[in-house]
């Protein structure tokens, strides 16, 4: 199987129509002309499009006219704001619902899909995060793949994901947010996860063939739609602004930063070292009461710092200092140490 079959031309360019059209009325002669499909065929494009969220004026005489365009993450929505030379993003898969984005992602790395493409999902009925645990995506949310083919050596895979809670606190400060990273990767808003980043990658001797970076973003959904697990140590965007963002903004940001991030990691000009201190400054997890997991043991104790390749130090009980490669920080308490 081909790729391509994840695309949607006709649905993309019926929508880039009504984008330019600026919700003026356009016949369904003239629709069924530049698209090159038949009458029923444009009419059952408008069906779907209502489904997803769109709404039309439709008169037999004068044709259709867009009245609302929802901020879903199409390409037409979001190449409008992505500028054109951005690497990443070029290619974006959206489909109202998937299993799970990185599942595609992963799946469609076999298939020849583009370096720098994007997989997204209105919402996603099997999302997972780490550890295996199941990922809650409702609509509203932002829940979306990146494919990075040989981004870097195997040595620098930690940075992977380091760079991309750098690109999403970027992205997510934009949008008037005030945000935290919990190691290695959790963004936080008032101490509340918002955002959580699951890498994947398939490594080639001492290379990473191709990265898999799945991002959920909890955007536009109230804390209600969060598992009830998670209510009291998650939160949503529009629930910490007040507001719902415009998730093509956002994506366009992430992207954009990330482009920037791995493009240096890549040529060998950067990697986590040239952000460490952008990292630190938004760091949740430093100077905190933490519990971590080093392989099978438990270590409670005192985040230290994190050194250029984003390894965490804890000092424990003892006075003992660790360093922590890999794995999540289970608790961290919310009074800061002395
Ligand atoms: C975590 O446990 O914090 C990581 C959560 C990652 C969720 C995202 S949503 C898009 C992508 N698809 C998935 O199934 N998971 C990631």
């Amino acid at each position: 199987m081909s790729w391509e079959t994840e695309r949607h031309e006709s649905r993309d360019e019926i929508v880039r129509l009504f984008i330019a059209s600026d919700g003026a009325f356009i016949s369904g002669e003239r629709l069924s002309e530049i698209l090159g499909l038949s009458r029923t065929a444009v009419w059952k494009q408008i069906k779907m499009l209502e489904r997803i969220g769109f709404q039309f004026e439709s008169s037999s005489r004068i044709g259709y006219r867009a009245i609302h365009i929802p901020d879903e993450l199409m390409p037409p929505l979001v190449e409008r704001i992505l500028p054109a030379d951005c690497p990443f993003g070029n290619t974006i898969l959206w489909a109202p619902e998937r299993t799970s984005t990185n599942a595609v992602a992963n799946q469609l790395a076999q298939e020849q899909l583009p370096d720098g493409s994007v997989v997204v999902a209105g919402r996603q009925t099997g999302g997972r995060g780490r550890q295996g645990r199941p990922w809650q995506s409702p609509s509203g949310g932002m829940w979306f793949s990146l494919l990075v083919r040989r981004p870097c050596a195997l040595s620098q895979a930690a940075d992977l994901t380091l760079l991309a809670s750098v690109a999403v606190c970027r992205a997510l400060t934009r949008t008037g947010a005030n945000v935290q990273i919990k190691w290695p990767n959790d963004i936080l808003i008032d101490g509340r996860k918002v955002c959580g980043i699951l890498a994947q990658m398939r490594t080639d001797g001492e290379q990473v063939d191709y990265a898999v970076i799945g991002i959920g973003i909890n955007a536009n959904v109230t804390i209600q739609q969060l598992p009830e697990e998670v209510q009291s140590t998650g939160t949503t965007l529009q629930h910490a602004l007040g507001h719902p963002v415009h998730r093509p903004t956002v994506l366009a940001d992430v992207l954009l930063s990330l482009s920037e991030l791995y493009g240096a990691l890549r040529t060998g000009s950067g990697g986590f070292h040239t952000v460490r201190d952008e990292w630190v400054a938004h760091a949740h997890t430093l100077g905190r009461r933490v519990q971590v997991k080093i392989g099978d043991t438990l270590v409670t104790g005192t985040a230290l710092d994190v050194d250029d390749h984003g390894v965490l130090t804890v000092r424990d009980e003892a006075g003992l200092v660790h360093a922590v490669h890999s794995g999540e920080v289970l608790f961290s308490e919310m009074e800061r140490m002395a």
